[in-house]
């Protein structure tokens, strides 16, 4: 009796809830999307190994080699030191590796340990490695090292595990006694005692013998949220921030791939780090597979995003090959007879995702430290791909699969990489003919163009398939840019009835290793540049609301250097008012508040404003940030929006 009271009571709250919510939302708005601004991730420009990943280590398990860059090799970014007149001989074997995925491991044979090395005293042989340009260390914190080793002589091998200086000074150390003929995981703790900006890490064998090495690895004790094999703390809370709705990833061409063999498959990187198979990337580097779905599904979770994975519609690039943007000629599909496989790995990300820990591959995400499931509600099918005959049959096997075994998963095609041509059209007929929930839509072009297309989304189909923008920007990160894609987001926030999700691209870019310019967030080892693009983003994601009113803000018609928006959160009762100027003089705009009953006069202002050339550098990263203010609302007001600007006005329900 007690519980069906309770039960009873649960179903009037509930309702009472549901009711006083819709009651709250006040007359003549319109439902948008509750996922309008989230972000696109790829593994360009160095935003994985060398990036977001924390590894510290380049080219930890000797997997490096010439068909990524035609320098690299096994024993890229490292060095064979033996300090203190010692001698022996290093080679990179393939007889008996941790595990056939990653097949290359480094053999240290030790003949002779000498004495009175320069500075630190200590001999030996050993391997040294740089990282991505260098180590960062800071005096104070701790550094967790590991490594497989497998004794190959009698006798244990004392190895000296150490972080160094360009000097060779000694920041951090600690000693680690083989003990095994098999390959086994030794782990140490370094405690550093000094800093600096560019360090590298020594293992030097001080005992004779001879033993095997892989995935030699340190990653700061600090990673974001102090997950194991996680992230960079400052840029994964400089992308925490912007509190996203969803996270797309891994790419981008990464997904497809240049070529067959160099398609994205899932399946590759999850699991134990040793076993993961790592792979060239189709941006010119290395793919270390470290940075896997399991952590990109960890990390939206730990930022409260949905997870948004893309996988390859079962083709290549288009561009595979060197045919990078001539066009056409380099897809490759995958062979028929491969095609029932492709699919179940499909199918079976659903399941990792989702399933239950009784099932095969919910099992393996529960084994991985994550019983619960990860709610995925999402999948892309392809990537910018060209829309042609084997594409159009990949992609319905794989669409017709996923829609048969999971109908409550959304699938997002893909319509080609520009804003209209013959892909985007094709693209979108077999959107139609399957009413496919949504397609991702990609375009990067001039900032006028963006100021002058906002009338865009008005005229498509109101119950037909929803927009992704995946990918868009303007070209170039000045707070011009900004500022253009700042007046088109107040139009897809207008049109968040038929654009779904929008994303920028690319996200990261580290300095030095870029191959696309025009990027939301630039960093080196120590630094992190946000972008006006960023700020303008950030704006936009962290006030998202999920109705949109027309006729509050009143802009001059005709005048595409001005843009508006007011959109309504039905959570916290928040109005926000966002109002653009691109235009070389303050204009006035008229706001009409007085639908909104419950408003706080006390409202907060953020201001971004600056000249149109004005852009952020990592020398200089802030002379285009946003100003936070008290703002005063009444029920009628004009506002002067300055020139070139972006105010955002959020005002608080009582
Ligand atoms: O965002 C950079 C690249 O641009 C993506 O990899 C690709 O999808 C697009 O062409």
């Amino acid at each position: 009796m007690v519980h069906l009271n309770r039960i009873i009571l649960a179903v009037t709250l509930t309702l009472f809830t549901v009711v006083s919510l819709k009651a709250q939302v006040p007359k003549g708005g319109k439902e948008i999307s509750t996922n309008l601004f989230g972000l696109f991730f790829e593994d360009i420009n160095y935003a994985a190994d060398g990036g977001l990943y924390a590894e510290l280590v380049q080219n930890r398990s000797f997997e490096y080699n010439p068909t990524e860059q035609s320098d690299w090799n096994p024993f890229s970014f490292w060095e064979y030191i033996s300090p203190g007149f010692s001698y022996g001989r290093i080679s990179v074997e393939t007889k008996a590796p941790v595990h056939a995925n990653n097949p290359h491991y480094m053999v240290l044979e030790v003949e002779h340990v000498g004495h009175e090395a320069k500075f630190s005293g200590i001999s030996g042989v050993g391997i040294k490695n740089s990282g991505f340009d260098g180590i960062v260390v800071r005096n104070g914190e701790q550094y967790n090292f590991s490594m497989f080793a497998q004794q190959l002589s009698e006798n244990p091998m004392e190895l000296l595990v150490s972080l160094e200086d360009a000097k060779g000074e000694v920041l951090a150390s600690k000693t680690i006694k083989t003990n095994s003929g098999d390959w086994k995981k030794y782990t140490a703790v370094l405690n550093a005692e000094a800093s600096c900006d560019s360090a590298f890490l020594v293992v030097l064998a001080r005992s004779n013998g001879a033993l095997a090495m892989d995935m030699i690895s340190l990653f700061p004790d600090k990673t974001f949220k102090n997950r194991a094999n996680g992230m960079r703390a400052d840029l994964a809370q400089v992308l925490a921030d912007m509190k996203p709705k969803f996270v797309r990833f891994p790419g981008g061409c990464l997904v497809h791939g240049d070529g067959l063999g160099n398609m994205y498959r899932w399946k590759n990187t999850i699991g134990p780090l040793e076993q993961r198979i790592e792979q060239r990337n189709i941006w010119g580097y290395h793919q270390s597979a470290g940075l896997g779905y399991f952590e990109y599904f960890q990390f939206c979770e730990d930022i409260g995003a949905k997870p948004v994975p893309i996988v390859p519609a079962a083709v290549s690039c288009q561009n595979s090959g060197g045919t990078w943007r001539i066009g056409g000629t380099g897809q490759k599909a995958l062979p028929e007879n491969e095609m029932d496989e492709y699919i179940q790995e499909v199918l079976d990300l659903i399941e990792w995702a989702n399933g239950s820990v009784t099932s095969v591959w919910g099992g393996k995400r529960a084994a991985a430290g994550h019983p619960e499931p990860f709610n995925l509600e999402y999948v892309g099918i392809g990537n910018e791909d060209k829309i042609t005959p084997e594409f159009e049959e990949r992609f319905n096997l794989i669409y017709k699969a996923v829609k048969e075994k999971y109908p409550e998963i959304n699938v997002i095609g893909t319509v080609g990489p520009f804003l209209e041509g013959e892909d985007f059209e094709k693209g979108w007929e077999i959107a139609d003919q399957l009413k496919l929930e949504m397609v991702d839509e990609h375009y990067y072009t001039q900032p006028e163009w963006f100021l002058g297309n906002q009338q865009r989304y008005d005229s498509y189909k109101r119950n037909a398939t929803k927009v992704y923008l995946g990918e868009y920007a303007s070209w170039g990160n000045k707070m011009w840019n900004a500022i253009a894609e700042a007046a088109y987001m107040t139009a897809l926030e207008r049109n968040g009835d038929v654009v779904a999700m929008a994303s920028y691209a690319p996200l990261l870019a580290k300095q030095n290793f870029t191959q696309w310019t025009t990027d939301m967030i630039f960093f080196n080892n120590t630094n992190i540049c946000l972008t006006p693009n960023y700020h303008v983003q950030k704006m936009f994601m962290s006030n998202q609301g999920d109705f949109y009113f027309d006729n509050v803000v009143e802009v001059a018609q005709n005048d595409t250097t001005l843009a508006a928006s007011c959109v309504y959160d039905s959570q916290s009762g928040d109005i926000i008012l966002k109002m653009v100027n691109a235009g070389n003089s303050a204009k006035t705009m008229k706001i009409n508040l007085a639908r909104f009953k419950n408003m706080i006069p006390k409202a907060k202002l953020t201001l971004l404003k600056a000249d149109p050339e004005a852009e952020n550098a990592l020398e200089n990263p802030e002379s285009v940030v946003p100003e936070l203010s008290d703002f005063t609302v009444q029920k009628k007001f004009d506002y002067k929006v300055p020139t070139m600007s972006f105010s955002l006005i959020r005002i608080k329900a009582n």
